[in-house]
Formats: structure tokens, sequence, C-alpha cells
């Protein structure tokens, strides 16, 4: 296995919740290592821009109006095999069908509001990275 780097976002609800904390504390405490983080709000078109791979689903005008009707934190994660353990941690998108102890079964209430993004490979990881914090900006050297 070798080190990777992710993007997390912890989306408009789980900011509205006042979640920003604790789920953090569960991404550290499950050892990745934050590399970049900011909190801001989208446009629509920032958000229609980040999702454009999903531009032709049904779900694409209720999914990029919740990811910018409030504020979000793109956090960049590194960890050894960061994308697959990301995606374990935060459990299934719909958080009906997500594993006891994910982030997504305790804290989501829908597919659509489901508190946090992960990325789905190590090059959508960066690209995504990448459209939140220029690599200059991304550290490698945080506890
Ligand atoms: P995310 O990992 O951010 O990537 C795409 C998002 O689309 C996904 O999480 C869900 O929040 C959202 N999504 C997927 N299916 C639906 C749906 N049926 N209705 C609304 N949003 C959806």
């Amino acid at each position: 296995m070798s080190i990777e780097r992710t993007l997390a976002i912890l989306k408009p609800d789980c900011v509205r919740k006042n979640l920003i904390g604790d789920v953090i504390s569960r991404i550290q405490g499950a050892g990745f290592k934050v590399r970049a983080l900011k909190m801001v709000q989208l446009s629509l078109r920032e958000a229609e821009g980040f999702y454009v791979v999903h531009s032709e689903r049904p779900f694409f005008g209720e999914l990029t109006a919740f990811m910018s009707s409030g504020p979000c934190v793109p956090i960049v994660l590194e960890k050894e095999n960061a994308v697959l353990d990301f995606r374990a941690l935060i459990g299934a998108t719909n958080p009906a069908e997500a594993d006891e102890g994910t982030i997504r079964q305790a804290y989501a209430d829908s597919v659509g509001e489901n508190i946090v993004h992960g990325s789905d490979s190590v090059e959508n990881g960066r690209l995504e990275g990448n459209y939140f914090f220029p690599e200059h900006s991304i550290v490698n050297n945080t506890p």
C-alpha cells in the first residue's frame, strides 16, 4: 500500500449541524493527516463545476443547490490507502445503507444530505483537491 491523498468535503449539513469538530476528530482519530483545509461558500456555478461528472444525473440540480446552500469545509487528507480507507470511514452514500460506526451512519439524514464527500480514486482525489487548493498550498509536514 502507498501513501495517498483524498479530498473530503464537510458538506453544508455538517456545518449547519455544528459537527465540524466531531467529524474532523473522527477523521484524525482514524489516522488521516490534514494537509489543507478551509471553509468556503460555493456558488452554484462552482458546485456545478465540482460535480460536473454527475451533470447528466437526475439529482444534479438538487445536489448542486444543496452544496451551494451554505458553507462547506474541503480538506485534503493523506494516509496510506487514503481513498479506500476514507470511503470505509464515511460509509455508503445512502446513510440508510451505511455500516454501524461510520460517519454517515452516525450523522447523515439522506442520500442528498450525507454530511461528507470522499474522492473515489487517487486521480480524482488529486483533481478534486486542486479544485479547492493550488498544489503549493497543500502542506506535507503536518504532525
Ligand atoms: P458525493 O460523494 O458527494 O458524490 C455525489 C453526491 O450525489 C453523493 O455524495 C450524494 O450526496 C449525491 N446523490 C447521490 N444520489 C443522489 C440522489 N438520488 N439524490 C440526491 N443526491 C444524490
